[in-house]
């Protein structure tokens, strides 16, 4: 038939509320994407854990690789996290001939040249709207709705659990332990939440704007990172006492030009005359808590939202806020990926294989 089958590897936060939508919208996900999408296998590490009562037990099952090579299914839906059994998984999945969609910003970070070049030779889509800020659509605003822009900043809070911590401390003055175990119980913290805290989950978030935004492919150590682990409950204090309050920014600025070494950084102009006749334009990237006036757009962000402010040399500013983790919104992203799916859109949107190499922008990242 037409239906176009589902693989969910993974049914935790995110794969629970995934599987929940498709079986529970059935009916307007079909209509939105002129067919039926059904969900034919969820694999899991633990079969007997409770799952949501909508998911038929009979699909369930440890076996990811019946999962993948069943030819009822068509996409695959990678939701286990990591960089190991996830990336295996992704890898399998296009050899396979499926499609891909991912919310695992670690792997695309890590490993996002290989599992695109492996799409592309499969001609197969990987799409990752849940990548990056959860509910919010800033892939396809970056990749599709700007696709007429340079881009030439992007001040950002990409991590929900740090910014649930600091507003939590800040508004409820609860200690950074007692907000982080919220956070976690609330389902937004990564299952090793050192990585949302020390700024790490923000850098993957960030690589993966850069690489649509500039065409870089940045390294580790080329984002300069520092989380909000450091931060106590005085320091907070202090900030608002003074009419700041302290927010986990991700940053990209343009600007500055390799061959001159420094590269001076513009606030929001792009690169200047000067720059522009010679050398490499460069990007620099930065994941820091920093502090805001109380009245700047980003101090305003709260819980566990996320905001994208991105400057554009023909658009100016425009700014993407909402929900950046947790469950339902980050199914939201994921099911409309399968509704592109659907509907034979991801190919031409970004079937990131042609979105995520972009060439030719020419920036190269500046050193730290
Ligand atoms: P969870 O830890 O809640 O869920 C992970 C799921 O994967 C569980 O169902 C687990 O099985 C299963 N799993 C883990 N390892 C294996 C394995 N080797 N074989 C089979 N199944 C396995 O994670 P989340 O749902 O929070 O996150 C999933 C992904 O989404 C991650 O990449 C995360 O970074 C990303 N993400 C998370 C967001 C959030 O708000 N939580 C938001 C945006 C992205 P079992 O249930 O049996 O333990
Ligand atoms: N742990 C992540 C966060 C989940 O807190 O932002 C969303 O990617």
């Amino acid at each position: 038939s037409d239906t176009l089958g589902i693989a969910l590897i993974g049914c935790g936060t995110v794969g629970g509320g995934v599987a929940h939508v498709l079986i529970a919208h059935a009916d307007r996900i079909a209509q939105r994407a002129g067919r039926a999408l059904a969900l034919r296998r969820v694999v899991v590490r633990d079969p007997h854990k409770p799952r949501d009562p909508l998911i038929p037990l009979d699909i369930i099952s440890t076996d990811i690789q019946a999962a993948i090579h069943d030819p009822n299914v068509h996409v695959v839906v990678e939701l286990i996290g990591g960089t190991s059994t996830a990336k295996q998984v992704v890898l399998d999945a296009l050899a396979a001939g499926k499609h891909v969609v991912t919310a695992n910003k670690a792997l695309l970070a890590d490993a996002g040249a290989e599992v695109f070049e492996a799409a592309r030779r499969a001609e197969r889509s990987v799409c990752f709207e849940a990548a990056v800020a959860g509910g919010v659509p800033v892939i396809r605003a970056l990749g599709e709705s700007l696709a007429a822009n340079q881009v030439t900043a992007i001040q950002a809070i990409l991590n929900g659990t740090s910014n649930f911590i600091l507003t939590a401390m800040a508004e409820r003055g609860l200690s950074y332990a007692a907000a982080l175990a919220e956070a976690q119980k609330l389902g937004y913290a990564e299952a090793d939440p050192t990585l949302d805290v020390d700024g790490s989950d923000a850098a993957h978030k960030l690589a993966i704007l850069a690489q649509i935004s500039f065409g870089v492919a940045a390294k580790p150590h080329e984002i300069a990172r520092q989380g909000i682990d450091t931060i106590d409950a005085l320091d907070i204090r202090f900030a608002n006492e003074l009419g700041y309050t302290i927010k986990l920014l991700a940053e990209a600025w343009t600007g500055g030009h390799s061959h001159s070494g420094t590269g001076a950084k513009l606030s929001r102009g792009g690169a200047s005359p000067a720059a522009q006749l010679t050398g490499t334009p460069t990007v620099a990237l930065h994941v820091a808590p920093v502090l805001l006036r109380h009245t700047d757009l980003l101090a305003q962000v709260r819980g566990a939202y996320n905001a994208v402010l991105v400057y554009g040399d023909v658009v100016g500013e425009t700014l993407y806020q909402g929900p950046g983790a947790g469950q339902m919104p980050t199914a939201s992203s994921v099911v409309a990926d399968l509704i592109d799916l659907g509907v034979g859109r991801a190919q031409r949107t970004f079937a990131a294989a042609r979105l995520w190499s972009r060439e030719g922008r020419g920036f190269t990242v500046e050193p730290p």
